[in-house]
C-alpha cells in the first residue's frame, strides 16, 4: 500500500524523529503541537494494542521541527517485519535522517532498577525476522546505535545529573512476556534488557542510512527476578511515570542532534 504524504510533513523540515512506546505519551504532553495526522490517514498500520496511540504529531522544541510518531505496530500483532517498518520507510521519505525509537522493556541486568532508562548500545535479534528479505542485503550493522548520539545524551544526561543506563536490548517476538528460564538466558547472550519492538526499525532505518539512538524505559524485572507477575497495566504505568527523566533529556540534547 502506498503511503499518503500531506506536503505539511515535508515543508515543516523536521528532520529528528521520535518513536514512542507503550506509556510514553507523556514525553509530548507539554509540546505545542504545529500539525498532526491519523496513521490510518497516512496510509500507515495501526496498533490495536491499548496505551498505543497512532498519529504523527510535529511540534516546536525552542523554535525546531520535531516530528513525534506516537504509537507503533508489533510482529505480535501479525504484522510482518515489511509492515512493522513502514513507518521508518515514511519517515526517510520525508526528509528524517535522525531516528530516536523508544520502548518499554524489562530488566535482566541486577544493576540496572525498574524507574530508569537504558540507552542501547547494540541488541540482539532473536525475533527470527528482518524486515531486510527481499533486500537490501548485507547491510552493516557494527554501529547501529550512532556513537555520536549516544556520547551527545550521555553528556546531557550527566549535566541534568540524570542515572542514563547503557546496554543491549534482546528482541524476542513476544506476544507472552518471558519465562524465568528465558530470563537466565538472556543473561548468559549479554542482554541487559528485554522487549518486543525497536529493533526491526533499527535496522532498517540503518540500511535507509538514518542515524539512529534508542531508549528502553526499564518499567520491570524480568520474570522471575523479583516476587510477583508481570502485567501490561504495571508496564504502561511504569512508563507514564518514568517519561518525564527521559523528556528533561531529549528537550536539551534535541536542539544539539
Ligand atoms: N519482557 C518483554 N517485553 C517487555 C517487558 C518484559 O519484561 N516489559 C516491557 N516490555
Amino acid at each position: 500500500m502506498k503511503n499518503r504524504i500531506p506536503r505539511e510533513l515535508v515543508e515543516c523540515g523536521a528532520t529528528t524523529a521520535i518513536v514512542l512506546g507503550s506509556g510514553l505519551g507523556p514525553l509530548v504532553e507539554e509540546l505545542e503541537p504545529v500539525c498532526s495526522h491519523e496513521y490510518a490517514a497516512l496510509g500507515l498500520p495501526v496498533s490495536k494494542v491499548p496505551g498505543h496511540a497512532g498519529r504523527i504529531l510535529v511540534a516546536r522544541l525552542q523554535g525546531r521541527p520535531l516530528l513525534i510518531a506516537q504509537g507503533r505496530v508489533h510482529l505480535y500483532e501479525g504484522w510482518s517485519a515489511s509492515e512493522v517498518v513502514r513507518m521508518v520507510d515514511f519517515l526517510r521519505e520525508i526528509g528524517i535522517r535522525s531516528l530516536i525509537l523508544t520502548n518499554a522493556a524489562g530488566t535482566v541486568n541486577p544493576d540496572f532498577s525498574p524507574g530508569s532508562w537504558m540507552m542501547l548500545s547494540d541488541h540482539l535479534n532473536l525475533t527470527g525476522q528482518s524486515p531486510l528479505c527481499g533486500g537490501p542485503h548485507f547491510v552493516d550493522m557494527t554501529e547501529v546505535y550512532s556513537r555520536r548520539l549516544r556520547s551527545l545524551f550521555h553528556k546531557v544526561a550527566s549535566r541534568q545529573g540524570t542515572i542514563l543506563h547503557e546496554g543491549v536490548y534482546a528482541a524476542l517476538p513476544g506476544p507472552q512476556y518471558e519465562t524465568p528460564a528465558e530470563v537466565r538466558m538472556l543473561q548468559r547472550l549479554g542482554a541487559d534488557a528485554v522487549g518486543m519492538s525497536t529493533v526491526p526499525e533499527a535496522i532498517k532505518a540503518r540500511a535507509l542510512g538514518l542515524e539512529v539512538a534508542a531508549f528502553s524505559c526499564l518499567t520491570n524485572w524480568g520474570a522471575g527476578l523479583a516476587p510477583g507477575h508481570l502485567s501490561h497495566e504495571e508496564v504502561t504505568s511504569a512508563g507514564r511515570s518514568a517519561a518525564s527523566s527521559l523528556s528533561d533529556i531529549l528537550r536539551e540534547a534535541l536542539p544539539l542532534i
